[in-house]
């Protein structure tokens, strides 16, 4: 509990990601990684293979962008250090103990930035339906990989708003959380239209069982439609315990090779 207050007070990490909850996500996510090791490594090993095969489907040299960096845990490290000239980590936040997990590596750039570029809009009650375009004029970009943030994209904005804007239109909120995934996927596509190799690792759908029994199914992709992976495998997030002493949460994840 002390650590976790110590690292949420010296942080460096611009406002909205203390504010929208992302600096408190990252540091509880960091605790449940040491309790779900076991039930999350197959799925942070079959990330790092997918993501690792995907890579090398392009020549080494330039600069590897990495969508929702995070803990770095489902990334292939090591790999994309020896591939590319530079790795570029874009996130929200990034804590002290995952900055030292790149060994220092003079090629690596940590990016807090907002990949949607809308979040500013929110902190105002806003709701924006802009088009991520950072990054797209640089040619030096040759791989991009979104880890595993495209069904994640709503989830900080709408619980913030549902505290502090709780009068919202539901539908609106529906529509808008919508386009925020489109617009990620466009954000991806113009990537591979300029000639990147785009890697997505993203959830398909969220499991959700009683004593063993699926009772809920959510679809991560709100309604839009999912291209088939080229490969999908389950994460078992919130194994037995995590979500009270009965309820599990299994996501399934697909990888897509641009
Ligand atoms: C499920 S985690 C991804 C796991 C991460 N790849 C790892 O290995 O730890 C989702 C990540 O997306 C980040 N994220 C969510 N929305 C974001 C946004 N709008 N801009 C930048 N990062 C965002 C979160 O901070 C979180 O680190």
């Amino acid at each position: 509990m002390i650590a976790e207050l110590v690292t949420w007070l010296t942080t460096r990490c611009a406002p909205p990601a203390r504010q929208l909850g992302y600096l408190y996500e990252a540091i509880a996510m960091r605790e449940r990684v040491k309790r779900c090791e076991v039930s999350w490594r197959s799925h942070l090993t079959q990330s790092r293979q997918f993501a690792g095969a995907c890579m090398e489907q392009q020549a080494a040299g330039g600069i590897a962008l990495v969508l929702g960096s995070g803990l770095g845990l489902d990334i292939p490290q090591q790999a994309l250090l020896e591939h590319f000239d530079e790795v570029w980590l874009v996130d929200m936040v990034h804590l002290r103990s995952t900055r030292k997990s790149w060994q220092g590596s003079p090629k690596v750039k940590f990016i807090e930035a907002d990949v949607t570029e809308v979040l500013a809009s929110v902190t105002r009650g806003e709701l924006d339906r802009a088009q991520p375009k950072r990054w797209l004029d640089n040619p030096d970009i040759r791989f991009v990989l979104s880890a595993n943030i495209l069904g994640q994209l709503p989830v900080q904005p709408l619980a913030w708003l549902a505290k502090h804007y709780p009068y919202k239109d539901e539908a609106n909120l529906d529509q808008w959380s919508q386009q925020l995934l489109q617009a990620h996927l466009d954000y991806l596509r113009a990537f591979a239209d300029k000639g990147a190799k785009v890697c997505l690792i993203a959830d398909l759908e969220w499991h959700y069982a009683e004593s063993n029994q699926v009772r809920e199914v959510v679809d991560a992709w709100r309604g839009l439609e999912q291209p088939l992976p080229d490969a999908r495998w389950e994460w078992r997030i919130a194994p037995r315990g995590e979500m009270g002493l009965n309820r599990t949460q299994t996501n399934w994840v697909g990888g897509w090779c641009w």
